[in-house]
């Protein structure tokens, strides 16, 4: 069986590096998913990239004094780094500044127009009194009209989910500064909503088995649907596509609407440089492929409604009919939208402390990428609001990683190493080591149905469960007694690696790079899981000007790891390992890094 799986991962803000809530929510979860997908013999396509667009990397760009451009620039290229970094295996990680995704998004607009799914409209636009500028949505923060929830933001409130107007606030007032913004009369594009009602609410009674967040949010927001504007008074953004709009220096096409559509102008993207211009067809147009949409729960409204909307729409499926597009044809709804609550940083336990932004570039430089994966597939914010304390990533480090997972590798191929120098092999069986034998085995069964459905806690969880077993196994066994029985010594070490080549495997989707150790270890050679890589590409802008910055993209159709048990080779040469996780000091608990201080809260 060997189905088609699109990964499509949310696309961060360039207005910043990440920090490690960000890929809690988007980065772990789709890769830990899109490795175990790929190890069980699926064709997967992981495409994301970075949002450059709007006006948060506006914003951001006033504050350095640079341009909306050069920011975008500089925060891609840190990003697309970290997320090397971490590991995460994407087919095609990108931006929204290309031509490609220019010409994906224009046509998407001129669709959806054309069957009348865009109207114009003029509306009532924030402007800053004192710089004369729009306000964008996000910025303004108010009461929420619906629920009285009063950090409720203008494009929505993320307390009850609904889709809002800056005008609908109580009490708007600006986040940077807290000016209160002045209401102007603006024409916009908006997206007509209500004309999807209907077909968006018998798709979305078919999605019964979503997370309940991501429906009740969905389910809420369907319920009021209002038009959307997809346009906004900015000079950074696509163009657009309109007579009389083209030119107009001040309209650009909305952040959000841009951004959703990358997910299809990312494929088509990786489609090219594969050599195959038709290779994204399969991901996107063939009714038994698989879509899993990954994000923060902040973003489930623009991926369970909106995205799925202008799908719609460009299908010629709302009320109103229409033809669907030459180059995209009929595109896929999404399968699932997979989304996490958001990860804090609490700093430590002890309640009266404050800790500062974690960032991933500074994460990674220190503790390296498989102790911060492992944290968030066990620890993180997978169905409810999680704090990140450094407490407890110590304690999951030392006691988890070190103590339990790395020590059992490190004592049985030790073991094994010192006493025959190969993997030995194993005499007849007792029930301890088929016992033991068959609950890994089992494991890819129980481990697996639980990726399957996202539940990476779970599964993480019983993988260590088989591990913990392994170590009691080992000290009930007690092969280091059993200098005059050589043969039992060697089944019990026979059994021991078998386990630790079992647990590597159910590992890998988790810790890529341990596993890749740990593979080794076991004196395999070759890779077993593959790594992205970070490749600088040269592109031809629309004004001529020539640009150089780097995309991610991976060989991962060659690795060895597959969601499979396989026997170990006896004979196979074993050298000493050398430990797998480092020990933390416990100090860090209670300080933190020096790059992000606990600091106490008086
Ligand atoms: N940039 C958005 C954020 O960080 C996420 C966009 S996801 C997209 O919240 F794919 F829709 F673009
Ligand atoms: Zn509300």
């Amino acid at each position: 069986m060997c189905a088609h799986v699109l990964a499509a991962v949310a696309w961060p803000y360039a207005n910043g590096p990440r920090h490690i809530g960000h890929v809690s929510g988007f980065g772990v979860p789709s890769d830990v998913f899109s490795r175990f997908m790929r190890m069980s013999g699926h064709d997967v396509l992981m495409v994301s990239g970075t949002d450059e667009h709007g006006t948060a990397i506006q914003v951001k760009a006033d504050s350095e004094g640079l341009t909306a451009e050069q920011t975008a620039d500089k925060y891609h290229r840190i990003i697309a780094e970290d997320l090397q970094g971490l590991g995460l295996s994407y087919d095609l990680y990108t931006r929204t500044t290309t031509d490609n995704h220019r010409q994906v998004v224009q046509e998407m607009f001129t669709v959806l127009h054309d069957n009348g799914y865009i109207i114009s409209r003029t509306e009532m636009g924030a402007i800053s009194p004192s710089t004369g500028r729009t306000l964008a949505d996000r910025y303004i923060e108010g009461e929420c009209p619906h629920c009285g929830f009063d950090g409720a933001r203008g494009d929505q409130c993320d307390n009850c989910g609904r889709q809002l107007d800056p005008v609908d606030l109580k009490n708007p007032h600006s986040r940077i500064d807290g000016e209160v913004p002045n209401f102007v009369e603006t024409e916009h594009f908006f997206l007509d909503l209500p004309a999807f009602g209907e077909a968006l609410a018998a798709w979305l009674e078919t999605r019964q088995d979503w997370r309940p967040n991501v429906l009740r949010f969905s389910a809420n927001f369907a319920k009021e649907l209002q038009p959307r504007a997809i346009t906004r008074d900015l000079d950074w953004g696509i163009k657009i596509p309109l007579e009389g709009w083209e030119d107009n220096n001040l309209k650009r096409i909305y952040v959000w609407f841009d951004a959703v559509i990358g997910y299809l102008s990312a494929s088509i993207e990786w489609a090219k440089r594969s050599g195959d211009p038709e290779a994204w067809k399969t991901y996107w147009q063939d009714e038994a492929t698989r879509s899993y949409y990954f994000m923060g729960k902040d973003n489930i409204v623009f991926h369970s409604v909106i995205w799925p909307s202008i799908l719609l729409g460009v299908n010629g499926k709302g009320d109103k009919g229409g033809r669907s597009s030459e180059w995209f044809g009929t595109l896929d709804l999404p399968t699932e939208v997979v989304s996490s609550e958001f990860l804090t940083m609490g700093g430590s336990k002890v309640a009266s402390s404050r800790g500062a932004s974690i960032f991933v570039g500074d994460f990674l430089k220190e503790f390296g990428p498989d102790a911060l994966r492992y944290f968030i597939a066990v620890a993180g914010p997978e169905n409810q609001d999680t704090d990140f304390t450094w407490d407890e990533f110590v304690r999951r480090t030392n006691y988890e990683l070190a103590n339990e997972w790395g020590n059992l590798v490190n004592r049985s191929v030790s073991m094994a190493h010192k006493n025959v120098g190969s993997i030995p092999e194993a005499g007849e069986f007792t029930a301890e080591d088929t016992a033991l034998l068959e609950a890994s085995k089992q494991a890819f069964t129980t481990v697996g149905e639980l990726l399957e459905v996202c539940k990476f806690k779970a599964a993480i969880t019983e993988a260590m469960r088989i591990v913990t077993l392994a170590n009691r196994y080992l000290s009930d066994q007690e092969p280091w007694k059993l200098k005059d029985q050589p043969e039992r010594r060697n089944t019990v070490l026979h059994v021991a690696l078998q386990v630790v080549s079992d647990c590597n495997t159910l590992m890998t989707p988790f810790m890529p790079h341990a596993a890749q150790k740990v593979f080794e270890a076991l004196g395999g050679t070759g890779v077993w899981a593959a790594q992205p890589q970070l490749v600088e590409v040269t592109e031809t802008r629309e004004d001529g000007s020539e640009k150089s910055y780097p995309i991610l993209q991976g060989d991962y159709a060659n690795e060895l790891a597959e969601w499979a048990s396989k026997p170990i080779v006896v004979g196979t040469a074993l050298s000493k390992p050398s430990p797998i996780f480092a020990k933390l000091d416990d100090t860090l608990g209670e300080t933190g890094p020096e790059w992000a201080p606990i600091k106490p809260v008086v």
